[in-house]
């Protein structure tokens, strides 16, 4: 006996509606794709995601930065393209795309694509969705913009392992999760549950960075060990991860983010030589090269 096979069901994530279906196309052209997450918040997430999307910008790689921290987004600001709109492509089928708002840094780097829903609210208007809303929203910011051709996509997470990871671990093959700590305990307890989520979810690539690892004395240069050192790296022998390196706490790294430019093109900068540091043995680890395909 043969049975019908019954009408493909519009179940959200199931891969039969649209927008999942556009997400599963889109992220064909983009060769790797990079979550930036952490158990904790406030250990240097955003600082991370845009110095690393800079850094392979400035390398030559064509990279497009998506802001999924729907509540508290802040990489639009941290990329200098706050101020940006965002203008809308209709499509033959009539559907609109985002076209995301590019910064090149006065050509210093290849134009870094920017996607975030601080674009679509106002700058003090709170955002108290719940998570459906959430996951819609992130899957729009995936699916229905302008994305094109991109050697890298980064996504900045918010704090924790919510909506908002589980939507994009679900539509979005990823290559590589780096999570960010910073070397207290209380940080590595709460990053140890992202990690392991991580695992969980079969990225084929984790590393930890250990942000605000150590104090450059403004005054003689010297390293200071606020939080105590090292426990980055020891997470991730103990997980059995890859350690892509520390950044330490330059104060010009917070001046650099309020201001729109990230330090890592301020070359003198102690952050700024880490940062490239990193990108280049991240680079390496995933195989790359420093050649950008795009040419
Ligand atoms: N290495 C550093 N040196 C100095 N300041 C830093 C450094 N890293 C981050 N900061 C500053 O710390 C603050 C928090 O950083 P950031 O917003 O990147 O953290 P986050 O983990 O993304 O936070 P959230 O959990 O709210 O998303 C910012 O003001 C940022 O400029
Ligand atoms: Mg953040």
């Amino acid at each position: 006996m043969t049975i019908k096979a019954p009408p493909t069901l519009n179940v959200p994530g199931m891969g039969a509606d649209p927008l999942t279906q556009r997400i599963k196309e889109k992220q064909k052209k983009w060769r790797y794709k990079i979550a930036v997450l952490s158990g904790k918040g406030g250990v240097g997430k955003s600082t991370v995601a845009v110095n690393l999307a800079t850094a392979l910008a400035k390398l030559g790689y064509y990279v497009g930065v998506l802001d999924a921290d729907i509540h508290g987004p802040n990489v639009a600001k941290m990329l200098g393209v706050d101020k940006a709109e965002v203008l809308a492509e209709k499509l033959e089928d009539g559907r609109f795309e985002m076209i995301p708002p590019v910064n090149d840094f006065m050509g210093q780097v290849t134009p870094i694509k920017v996607m975030s829903m601080g674009f679509l609210v106002g700058e003090d208007q709170p955002i108290i969705w719940r998570g459906p809303l959430v996951t819609k929203a992130i899957k729009q910011l995936l699916g229905d913009v302008k994305w094109g051709e991109l050697d890298f996509m980064i996504i900045d997470f918010p704090p924790g392992t919510g909506d908002e990871i589980l939507t994009v671990t679900q539509n979005v093959q990823l290559d590589a999760a780096i999570i960010v700590t910073t070397p207290q305990e209380v940080a590595l307890l709460d990053t140890g549950k992202a990690l392991n989520m991580m695992k969980n979810m079969e990225i084929p690539y984790i590393a930890v960075i250990e942000n605000m690892s150590y104090l450059i004395c403004p005054h003689c240069g010297s390293e200071i060990d606020v939080f105590g050192k090292g426990g980055g790296k020891k997470l991730a022998e103990n997980e059995g991860v890859g350690f892509l390196g520390s950044i330490p706490i330059d104060l010009s790294a917070r001046e650099a983010s309020d201001s729109g430019i990230p330090i890592v093109l301020r070359d003198d900068s102690v952050a700024a030589k880490a940062f490239m540091e990193i990108t280049r043995k991240l680079l390496d680890d995933l195989g790359v090269g420093e050649q950008s395909n795009s040419e």
